[in-house]
């Protein structure tokens, strides 16, 4: 299983030393956990898990005013990285420029997230497979370090999931197309992960406000995997 958290625009530097220092201390080799903190708050420190950025720009570093290129991430040895996430496209991150993030993560090896989902508008008009379905035709899903989160937009921070049986089928849909891992993300908290979990095709999660504390995101992990 695959536990990921996602802390948005949240934590300093300085509180995330000690997420970090806790989550550390608290968990086994054997999990395959990743951490999204700002890229502000990236540490230099060896972790059990995974340090990912929830950003970056394909370039190596130059004239992009804002943005963090591959020598920033070098520094704090990240490998792994998110792409695609809503909260990203709905500032205008489209097919192409995810495409151009993508191929330029996987030219450096690194582990993929790749964040798909639909609005409600699109669940609604019975159209979430043919939208899901060109969310994924846009990338390499042959990498074999490529992660697809699968979450649907009117489940992000209302603190209500998807229904499973729609996760499901979502999930083994995917899975006709890809071997790579599949996650789920919106809402997930400590009431529903094991569910989530035990979905056949659910290879893991992709938590954003429950894993806001240390010791909460550790607990989930023991109830999904209890
Ligand atoms: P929530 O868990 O807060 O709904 O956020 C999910 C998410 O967007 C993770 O990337």
């Amino acid at each position: 299983m695959i536990f990921a958290a996602n802390l948005k625009c949240n934590h300093t530097r300085s509180s995330f030393e000690l997420y970090a220092q806790e989550l550390n201390q608290k968990l086994n080799q054997e999990d395959e956990v990743f951490i999204f903190p700002p890229n502000v708050a990236f540490l230099k420190n060896n972790f059990i898990f995974q340090q990912g950025a929830q950003n970056f720009y394909p370039c190596e570093n130059g004239a992009y005013t804002g943005e963090i290129g591959r020598i920033h991430l070098e520094e704090f040895n990240i490998k792994s990285v998110l792409i695609g996430h809503s909260e990203r496209r709905s500032l205008n991150e489209d097919e192409s420029f995810l495409k151009a993030k993508f191929d330029f993560a996987k030219t450096l090896d690194f582990n993929i997230i790749y964040c798909i989902g639909e609005s409600l508008e699109t669940k609604n008009s019975k159209q979430s497979l043919d939208f899901l379905k060109k969310q994924i035709g846009n990338i390499d899903l042959t990498y074999e370090k490529l992660i697809i989160a699968y979450e649907p937009i009117y489940s992000i921070g209302t603190r209500v999931s998807a229904d499973l049986d729609d996760i499901n089928t979502v999930l083994d849909f995917l899975r006709q197309s890809t071997q790579a891992k599949l996650l789920y993300g919106g809402s997930v908290n400590q009431n529903n992960i094991k569910a989530i979990c035990a979905l056949k095709n659910c290879d893991g999660v992709l938590v954003g406000s429950a894993a806001l504390k240390a010791d909460e995101f550790f607990n989930m992990i023991q109830i999904a995997k209890g």
